[in-house]
């Protein structure tokens, strides 16, 4: 596989003061310091602009409230920015929200994506900008649930469970489209379940942390056998940004660590250290552990095969599992003001302070 250079001079990140998008800016803005970032966020309960202190007073980073869905908004500062790459982490992102609520994720996911890519499509139709790429952050979710072996590879068939899943695949597949259809320069990831600071508490590991530390049951889905593969968000980072500077246009890749771990294992694990760092006696949290109903269509098992990105780019992960999880924990118990900021919803307010305006 060709690596095809390409130096992005100013960036549109969708999605930016959400888990993934803000670990993501904070990473690549002092690395590229040439580079333009524009974050284009809707402020949903899942993004807040906390997650971005280190990089609000830089020149270069400006922030956008709005919703990728808007055209016009979307096509003016694609035009005005000179935006030459799109990366679109902008999402609904959790699976039970889409069970209870699946018609927002097929909005924001589906068809928000398709105005993004319409009014990409025209800006690089039009010449705006020498080079172009439009990136979809996707998830491994869309090749639906293994069984006890075996990996997904790039060229497993999509076949997604929920409606979380199900949205991301649609997006994946328009897509595909633009670039097979117009040329339009695309590149896709799918990534496994990540873990690290800013991680909206309703998603397993911060909820563990959180509901510990506040000595809350830590429900678990069924009999917590069920898997995942678990990367560290500043890989997955590394890992976006090396795939945006080097693959060819029209590439997908798959990004995980080789790191597969059942639900009830990461749960005694978090609890373990956690007794240690609070100065409780070994088991106490454990204690807090409250098995309750399955999540419906629950995906059994994701493990993913990331040996194309390694052969192609050379990309591995920096972080292992221990120093990562023990990190993240660390962050959370010295960040208590920000997830207490989170849990009371007081985090919303921040936007208020720092744009004045209607929330
Ligand atoms: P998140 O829920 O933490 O953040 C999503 C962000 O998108 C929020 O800031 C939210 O305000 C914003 N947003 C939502 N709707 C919008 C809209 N209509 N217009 C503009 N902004 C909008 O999600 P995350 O965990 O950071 O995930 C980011 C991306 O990575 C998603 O596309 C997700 O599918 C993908 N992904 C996530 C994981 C994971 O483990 N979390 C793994 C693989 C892939
Ligand atoms: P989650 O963090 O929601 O990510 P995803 O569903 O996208 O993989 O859940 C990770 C795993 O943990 C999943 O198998 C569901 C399970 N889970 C629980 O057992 N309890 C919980 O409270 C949550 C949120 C998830």
């Amino acid at each position: 596989m060709t690596i095809t250079p390409f130096t992005p001079t100013a960036l549109l990140v969708t999605g930016g003061a959400g888990f993934i998008g803000s670990n993501f800016i904070n990473r690549f803005m002092p690395r590229n310091l040439g580079c333009r970032v524009v974050n284009l966020d809707a402020l949903t309960y899942a993004g807040n602009l906390k997650n971005l202190t280190a990089v609000e007073q830089n020149p270069n980073y400006r922030f956008i409230r709005g919703d990728i869905g808007d055209a016009p908004l979307v096509a003016s500062i694609l035009a005005t920015e000179k935006i030459d790459a799109v990366v679109h982490f902008a999402a609904e992102s959790h699976v039970d929200r889409s069970i209870t609520g699946p018609e927002i994720f097929v909005r924001t996911n589906v068809l928000g994506t398709q105005t993004l890519l319409e009014e990409s499509r025209r800006h690089w139709q039009a010449g705006a900008v020498p080079q172009f790429r439009f990136y979809q952050i996707s998830t491994d979710e869309v090749y639906g649930s293994l069984g006890d072996t075996g990996f997904f590879t790039e060229t497993t068939p999509l076949a997604p469970n929920s409606p979380y899943s199900a949205s991301k695949a649609g997006a994946d597949l328009l897509v595909r489209a633009y670039h097979e259809t117009f040329g339009l320069p695309t590149l896709i990831s799918r990534c496994s379940n990540n873990y690290g600071p800013f991680h909206f508490p309703e998603k397993l590991i911060p909820l563990l942390i959180a509901n510990i530390i506040a000595q809350k049951p830590l429900p678990v889905y069924g009999d917590g056998s069920n898997v995942r593969d678990w990367l560290h968000v500043q890989d997955h980072g590394a890992a976006i940004e090396c795939i945006l500077k080097n693959a060819q246009p029209g590439s997908v890749y798959n990004i995980g660590g080789n790191n597969e771990w059942q639900n009830i294992a990461i749960v005694n694990l978090v609890c373990d250290l956690l007794d240690s760092r609070l100065g409780r006696a070994p088991g106490t949290n454990r204690g807090l552990i409250a098995f309750v109903k399955d999540r419906l269509g629950h995906d059994r098992r994701y493990a993913i095969d990331a040996s194309r990105l390694k052969i192609d780019l050379g990309w591995s992960p920096a972080y292992t599992f221990e120093t990562g999880i023990a990190e993240t924990i660390d962050w959370y118990l010295t960040n208590q003001s920000w997830v207490d900021a989170v849990t009371s919803g007081s985090y919303r307010e921040y936007y208020l302070q720092q744009y004045g305006g209607a929330q």
